[in-house]
């Protein structure tokens, strides 16, 4: 188990409970990867490396180089010196020349796993994870470069890392440092990412994988929702429970790249990290860097493995938050509500509503703060707006309190609008490019974080807010993408280090946030879900998904969601018909099931919609608190999906000891003259015997995994049913 050096032949490797990875160091100290995959009893040799093959050798000791680097797997290909895949750094030298070459020169095994400076990071402690270290050098350009992998062995997950420490008296301009690469066999694969827009995020598109490269990326200094940083490479016809998956994920929350290529020699690179583009870090003499962390799975059981690998990792790993496993409160958020028109007294009148159906938060929207009764102003003016919340934020944290509600409130701390008190007195506090007028995205700018005046002004806003009234949640919102990114703070030569800096500046921010407010339950969001990623679950425990509530809208949102992402950490609300983004109508039930794969909550005027919707909703908070526990520690499965051209969607979430599972189905299409749907479900005990909540049906574990049980055809479109299989307390069939 964990990690073993075999000091003969120069091999590490690394093992999870049912993977291993293996690595392997040429005669010249080069580190090869040799194999990653189903779990591996003895030590794997090294003729994988292909050290001694032609073509173009010319003998075994007199290789040319060339024809080598183009072959070689490398663990962390590095650029300008013959290997002409995609490298994983690039480095300027003094004279203006890219070129670097990496030799291993020690290693060192750690119990547990050091923390990343500045950068969110899983964590574990020793017994649950290890780290090996594998410390390179490029003895040129004088660099210390440590390649981390860390390895989760209850989960199936390693992680890698980078670092780069400038030893010697000379400046090196690091152009690209990605965090891991993964060089293997071609076996036909596919690759699956996900895409979208602004409330289309994470859809799954999946395609051959062809000669070139095939990548996603942003550049748009944050995840986007336009691609996520993740990418799969999977054998044909992987299925969510069989073929061979291999996956990556990048804790990070700004520009990155995930690519995969398919060379000459039909050999794949996969790599993964930072986006190059408009990227240069001036690393001076003594200084490192810290390149952030990837996620690596292997999964030889299809899709379904990895997701569960991937959820229990984050929710195990990567969420620090109290709020992991404890009870969430069914919050209802005043957006879709009244947008930017309302008043203490609109509030406290959903506040009595909403406390009569069993909701158990408020939470004020955008709109409280400054003058903002449109979204073209106001933003880092953040003092309430006493023409809307007249007596006071206190006052109405304290009514809002006495109704029996927590309050919860929104901000958005990057931003500033130039309708502004701040930007009248600071405008250089926003990005600009010299003599340019800077675009703005939703009537705003973005504030300059690589400044620490900056930070100190956005994070005292928040926290003055937060302290002067019991706030139990924050939703830090983040409208707008970067761009004219010029710092009147940095030098010219540093302007490049402007996109990086600035998520380091949003990280820092947010550590500040809960590590003096360590209760709060703390949502990120970015219009919707444009930075839902990893890197931000740190932080917070749950993140909002997308702007479009729209119930059928969110199944294949969801679905591309869930494919990696823990069930309790997506934000997910029931709003009002017709739908505000799609116009849709929906079944009230419907819209409460969907959100029931989420955080679940509500996003609507519950003084004003239909009494008959209205009177569902306590019954709907109810089943929330019923299935909370199991949605946050379940194992989840994908049993069907409407994106795949099905008429129908559906999934489980089973309880990890088999004692019960919930089985959601939405009918989204009825389809005339069928019959009912056989839906086997996971995750069961096959000797044991589950009753059907609400009826007086039997059915032992393995009838159902195995043969399954029908779902009626229901009349008409977006219909939706919950089963909820209950393990009998008698094993006796
Ligand atoms: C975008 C978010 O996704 C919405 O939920 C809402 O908070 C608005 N911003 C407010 O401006």
């Amino acid at each position: 188990m964990g990690i073993q050096f075999d000091a003969e032949q120069s091999i590490f490797k690394l093992d999870t409970y049912e993977t291993t990875y293996v690595i392997a160091l040429s005669r010249e100290g080069y580190a090869g990867h040799v194999y990653y995959g189903k779990r591996l009893k003895a030590m794997c040799g090294k003729d994988l490396l292909r050290m001694e093959e032609p073509p173009y050798t010319p003998s075994l000791h007199k290789r040319e180089k060339s024809a080598f680097l183009n072959v070689f797997p490398m663990e962390y290909p590095t650029g300008g010196i013959g290997d002409y895949r995609e490298s994983c750094l690039d480095i300027r030298n003094e004279y203006g020349n890219m070129g670097c070459e990496i030799f291993y020169r020690s290693h060192r095994i750690i119990k547990g796993k050091p923390r990343l400076k500045g950068l969110p990071a899983s964590f574990g402690e020793e017994g649950q994870v290890e780290t090996l270290e594998l410390l390179c050098e490029d003895p040129v350009l004088d660099l210390e470069i440590i390649l981390s992998y860390s390895v989760f062995e209850k989960e199936d997950i390693i992680t890698r890392n980078i670092r780069i420490v400038n030893k010697g008296q000379k400046i090196r301009r690091l152009e690209k440092v990605y965090s891991a690469c993964l060089d293997m066999d071609n076996r036909d694969y596919e690759v699956i990412t996900l895409h979208g827009a602004w409330a289309r995020e994470r859809h799954i598109q999946r395609n051959r994988l062809v000669y070139g490269k095939q990548r996603v990326s942003s550049g748009r200094g944050e995840t986007s929702h336009q691609e996520h940083p993740f990418l799969a490479l999977v054998t044909p016809n992987t299925t969510q429970d069989t073929g061979e998956v291999y996956g990556m994920h990048f804790v990070y929350s700004g520009n990155f790249i995930a690519q995969a290529e398919r060379s000459q020699y039909d050999q794949v690179r996969m790599v993964m990290g930072i986006s190059g583009e408009e990227f240069c870090w001036k690393l001076c003499p003594g200084e490192e860097f810290q390149a952030p962390e990837t996620v690596l799975v292997y999964s030889d059981e299809g899709l379904g493995k990895m997701t569960r690998s991937l959820h229990d990792f984050y929710r195990e790993h990567m969420i620090r938050s109290p709020y992991k496993y404890r009870k969430r409160p069914v919050l209802l958020n005043n957006w879709e509500a009244t947008y930017f028109h309302f008043d203490s007294e609109k509030l406290l009148d959903i506040a009595r509503e909403a406390a009569a159906n069993g909701i158990e938060m408020l939470v004020m929207d955008d709109g409280w703060f400054g003058k903002r009764n449109s979204d073209d102003n106001s933003l880092g003016d953040w003092y309430v707006n006493e023409e809307k919340l007249t007596s006071g934020l206190p006052d109405l944290v304290k009514k809002v309190n006495e109704i029996g509600l927590e309050f919860g409130i929104w901000f958005e701390p990057e931003m500033i609008s130039p309708d502004s008190e701040l930007y009248r007195t600071h405008p250089d506090w926003a990005f600009c490019i010299p003599n340019r007028e800077p675009c703005q995205s939703r009537a705003q700018y973005v504030l300059d974080l690589s400044r620490a005046d900056v930070r100190e002004y956005a994070y005292e806003c928040v926290a003055k807010i937060l302290r002067s009234a019991p706030i139990s949640y924050v939703k830090w919102d983040m409208n707008r993408q970067l761009s004219d990114m010029g710092s009147s703070y940095l030098k010219a030569d540093e302007q490049q280090e402007l996109f990086h800096r600035y998520v380091l500046g949003v990280y820092e921010l947010q550590e500040r946030l809960v590590a003096e407010f360590p209760d709060l339950l703390l949502e990120n969001c970015s219009g919707g879900g444009a930075r839902f990623d990893p890197g931000m679950l740190y932080y917070s425990p749950q993140i909002w998904c997308s702007d479009n509530t729209d119930a059928i809208e969110r199944l294949r949102i969801q679905e591309g969601t869930a494919l990696l992402y823990p069930l309790s950490s997506i934000g997910a609300h029931v709003s009002d018909c017709p739908n505000h983004t799609v116009g849709r109508n929906t079944p009230f039930e419907t819209r409460a099931h969907v959100a029931l794969a989420g955080t679940f909550g509500y996003e609507l005027d519950i003084t004003k919609i239909a009494e008959e919707e209205r009177n569902q909703i306590a019954g709907q908070v109810e089943l929330c608190h019923k299935y909370q526990p199991l949605m946050q520690t379940g194992d989840y499965y994908r049993i069907a999906s409407w994106s795949e051209q099905r008429p129908y969607d559906c999934w489980e979430v089973a309880a990890k000891d088999g004692s019960e599972a919930l089985v959601t189905y939405v009918q989204v299409l009825a389809v005339p003259n069928w019959h009912s749907t056989n839906i086997k479900i996971s995750g069961l005990d096959p000797e044991a015997v589950y009753i059907l909540e609400g009826t007086e049906k039997t059915y032992t574990g393995e009838e159902l995994m195995y043969c399954g049980f029908l779902v009626k055809e229901q009349n008409g479109d977006a219909r939706s049913c919950q089963y909820h299989f209950v393990q009998k307390k008698t094993d006796a069939i």
